[in-house]
């Protein structure tokens, strides 16, 4: 895992961006994309590069981390109608290149399983931004989901619907349920990029990167995989127990390396 502290929101969008590109620069590519407010600055910046800087994401295919159940596709809020507002819509995806879950699937526990099928059939998700909620859920994994979970069904936790109520027009309206990509599934991209910004997800932060790998803290599964990017503003950052030595390793990076 690579902790990198940056000094500002725009920083970590720039770095973010940095890495998208140049995945997405090296040929076909599967892109993992979160929604939430987190990444919308790395959205923005890839647009910019894609309006401006020729990058283009016509080879490209993404997959979406979640959706809430019962909100049709065209709703505003599913994060079908979310992801092409904030990003998919302003840069040159091909037609039915970007892949999200059913909400209003008759069968949810089927439509899990075909959307995991229809993930490993392009190939699986080279690089997966991923945001973190303030009890350290990625996706929707709230806490106790199983660590090597595969997609399914989820209830929110009262914290995660009060934190998205902003988004609705009444708390009330936040759905009760979300199919989400699994630990286990999100495990499987191969690059995972996780962002974190401002003081709010100060403890999720210290807690997924320096806490146990336990159930309790979803986002502590990461600790396991292979190719981890954490980055993180300041705020986020605020908690660390060992900023000095993550900063003291990213001033001596090898040049080489690449993210
Ligand atoms: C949401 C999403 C997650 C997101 C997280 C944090 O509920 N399902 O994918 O990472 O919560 O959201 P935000 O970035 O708005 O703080």
């Amino acid at each position: 895992m690579e902790i990198i502290i940056l000094p500002t929101p725009a920083d970590v969008a720039r770095t973010a961006a940095d890495a998208i590109e140049d995945q997405v620069r090296s040929g076909p590519s599967v892109v993992g994309l979160a929604t939430g407010s987190t990444p919308l600055g790395t959205y923005q910046e890839l647009i910019e590069r894609h309006r401006t800087g020729g990058l283009s994401f016509a080879q490209a295919q993404a997959f979406l981390l979640d959706e809430y159940v019962g909100l049709p596709t065209d709703h505003p809020q599913s994060y079908h109608s979310v992801i092409r507002a904030e990003f998919t819509d302003s840069v040159d995806f091909a037609a039915g290149a970007v892949h999200g879950l059913d909400g209003m699937a008759a069968n949810p526990a089927a439509e899990a399983l075909r959307y995991d099928a229809s993930i490993e059939a392009a190939g699986g998700v080279d690089i997966q931004i991923l945001g973190i909620g303030t009890d350290g859920h990625i996706g929707f994994n709230e806490p106790m989901s199983s660590l090597v979970s595969r997609t399914r069904i989820k209830t929110l936790t009262q914290q995660t619907r009060v934190d998205n109520a902003r988004f609705f027009e009444t708390p009330e309206q936040v759905p009760d349920h979300v199919l989400t990509q699994g630990l286990g599934t999100i495990s499987q991209a191969r690059h995972l990029l996780l962002l974190g910004l401002g003081e709010a997800k100060a403890d999720a932060v210290a807690a997924a990167v320096e806490g146990p790998v336990a159930a309790i803290c979803p986002a502590s599964a990461l600790q396991l995989h292979p190719h981890v990017t954490v980055l993180v503003d300041e705020a986020a950052a605020s908690k660390l127990l060992h900023k000095e030595y993550y900063q003291y390793a990213f001033d001596r990076k090898p040049a080489w390396q690449g993210l």
